[in-house]
């Protein structure tokens, strides 16, 4: 008896010590801040198609990237001691330019849906509002579209690899859902009459509709957005879980000192100072 018991009690300091072992060789693997201070930048992945959340600005004869996925990035770098450096790449590439490192994180108004869970990691949400999706349709269309059935025989324009896309393609019964790479050009399309109408976000659609008045509409027809649909979050690398904590950090203390929206209140002014 005495003897099992101290091969038991061996057993169990033994798996406690390598499991402390383990645990800490895990942290020490994970060189994500060390990496990022080492190069003195922190780059971030966007998609700068996406007023008042990412849009490029001529500020000074130069091309710069504005919005307020941008300056919640730069207080994140801010943080770490770094500079930002904005990397403007195509919303469907986001995910595989974050796995193939290319940017150290992805704020592009991503959605932290259940799919994109499986293949990186996700910061809590720093949305301070809840998102629904609309259909953005031309003006003179406004009482046109006001069931899915209304668009049978119609295109419909999205976003390629977004929730709009799944949305479209699951809740409308348009003949052609067309997907596209930037909501700029998406935009362009539905003015042009080439597109019935786009499913976008309401901060999107309503931005359309104040900086082009009599111009667009919201259609009727009802769009359902899933609950893990409505809001945004910081995209990481799996591995990267300094970094990840890090981040969440900061976002806690920006959300309870009231940071994140007064950066929301200033992205909408550059903007509306801009598009003049
Ligand atoms: N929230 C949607 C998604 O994650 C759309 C985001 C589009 N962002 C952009 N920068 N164009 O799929």
């Amino acid at each position: 008896m005495k003897l099992i018991h101290k091969i038991s009690l061996t057993l169990g300091t033994l798996g406690l010590v390598c499991l402390l072992a383990g645990c800490s060789q895990g942290q020490s693997e994970d060189k994500s801040i060390e990496t990022i201070k080492a190069k003195k930048t922190l780059v971030l992945g966007t998609s700068a198609d996406y007023a008042p959340f990412e849009f490029p600005i001529i500020k000074n004869g130069q091309k710069e990237f504005a919005g307020y996925d941008i300056l919640v990035a730069k207080e994140l770098a801010k943080s770490l001691g770094v500079s930002l450096k904005v990397d403007n790449i195509e919303f469907s590439s986001l995910i595989s330019e974050l796995q193939n490192k290319k940017c150290d994180v992805v704020l592009a108004g991503l959605t932290p849906t259940p799919q994109r869970k499986k293949v990186i990691s996700f910061s809590q949400n720093y949305c301070t509002y809840n998102f629904k999706n609309v259909l953005l349709v031309q003006k003179k269309d406004a009482n046109r579209y006001n069931t899915a059935a209304s668009l049978a025989n119609q295109s419909v324009g999205v976003q390629q690899s977004t929730t709009q896309e799944d949305i479209a393609n699951k809740q409308l019964k348009a003949s052609h859902i067309i997907p596209e790479s930037l909501v700029t050009g998406l935009a362009t399309e539905l003015s042009h009459g080439k597109l019935a109408g786009i499913v976008v976000e309401n901060t999107i659609a309503n931005d359309y509709l104040k900086l082009h008045p009599g111009q667009y509409a919201i259609a009727k027809v009802p769009l359902k957005t899933p609950a893990e649909g409505n809001t945004f979050a910081v995209g990481v690398r799996k591995q990267d879980r300094a970094l990840l904590k890090k981040i969440n950090q900061k976002l806690t203390e920006m959300k309870k000192s009231g940071k994140l929206e007064q950066l929301l209140k200033q992205a909408l002014e550059t903007q509306a100072k801009y598009s003049k």
